[in-house]
């Protein structure tokens, strides 16, 4: 039996220790070829907590989250979401996906952009009406984007259109969030605007989950981390699972000895 069959027959196996978690995922394993980029990954959110994914570069991120949303189909596993299956759980969940990843070819206002977190909740046929336009304005004035609604997103700068798509989760009024490097290529004032929105977010009991590369904050914006290399590693809080050890594992020789002093141990 080859390591993707036996990942695809565990998958079926299922346990009910996720069922109070706000995510909880079983023996996942997600294939793009032949290789997983994903194996047999267990992973426990608890609701109201704040997660970072660590892990270098292709370590299985992204992938993990798209699975977890049932954007992309796993191989073999399972992920809940407030004890339900994802598919019936898509209106509690908001989603910052990678900012590479999201390419502006048509004109769209930033206003427009924030309004689409509210289109599963008006339906397809539901009418547009000011108070929503009034939720997304609110949306945008928490990332202090408000002075652009008319502009069009195309036209921001990076970190702009970064504060802008956590507007639009915000809009959504999710339970829980799953953000894809939301401090990727910000500057430090909107790296403390968004961590303040994040940390708003878990103080109103809602459950944030942030791919997350700058081991220095770990400690200061997060109280769990799950790191991951193509399998999990560790998870755990910061002060269990975030240690010289478990970075070495995740990292291997592509960290400095240094920055594992440096971040795990506080020095
Ligand atoms: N659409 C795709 N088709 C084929 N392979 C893919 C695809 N997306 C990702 N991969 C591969 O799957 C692996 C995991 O990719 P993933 O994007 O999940 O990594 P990541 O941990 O998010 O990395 P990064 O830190 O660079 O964002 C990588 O080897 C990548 O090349
Ligand atoms: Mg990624």
């Amino acid at each position: 039996m080859t390591a993707i069959e036996l990942a695809t027959s565990n998958g079926t196996l299922m346990d009910d220790h996720g069922a109070d978690a706000a995510l909880a995922i079983r023996s996942m394993t997600v294939s793009y070829g032949q290789k997983p980029a994903v194996f047999s990954v267990d992973m426990t959110v608890p609701r109201g907590s704040m997660t970072a994914i660590i892990g270098p570069n292709g370590a299985g991120k992204s992938t993990l989250l798209k699975a977890a949303l049932g954007v992309i189909k796993p191989l073999a596993g399972s992920a809940t979401v407030f004890g339900q299956p994802v598919e019936n759980a898509r209106a509690r969940i908001a989603y910052v996906p990678q900012r590479a990843s999201v390419d502006w070819d048509f004109p769209t206002r930033v206003l427009d952009v924030v309004l689409m977190g509210l289109y599963r909740e008006l339906g397809l046929l539901g009418r547009l009406r000011g108070t929503h336009k009034t939720r997304a304005m609110e949306c945008l004035e928490r990332v202090d984007m408000q002075d652009f609604a008319k502009r069009q997103i195309g036209q921001l700068s990076g970190g702009q259109q970064q504060r802008v798509f956590l507007a639009r989760a915000l809009a959504q009024n999710a339970d829980l969030y799953f953000l894809d490097e939301p401090f990727s290529g910000v500057d430090a004032a909107t790296e403390k605007a968004i961590i303040n929105v994040l940390q708003g977010l878990r103080a109103d009991g809602k459950t944030v989950v942030a791919v997350h590369h700058d081991l220095s904050t770990v400690p200061d914006y997060f109280d769990r981390v799950f790191l991951i290399n193509t399998t999990r590693v560790a998870e755990g809080t910061v002060e269990e699972a975030f240690t010289p050890q478990t970075l070495q594992e995740a990292y291997g020789g592509r960290l400095a000895m240094g920055q594992l002093g440096q971040t795990a141990l506080g020095t």
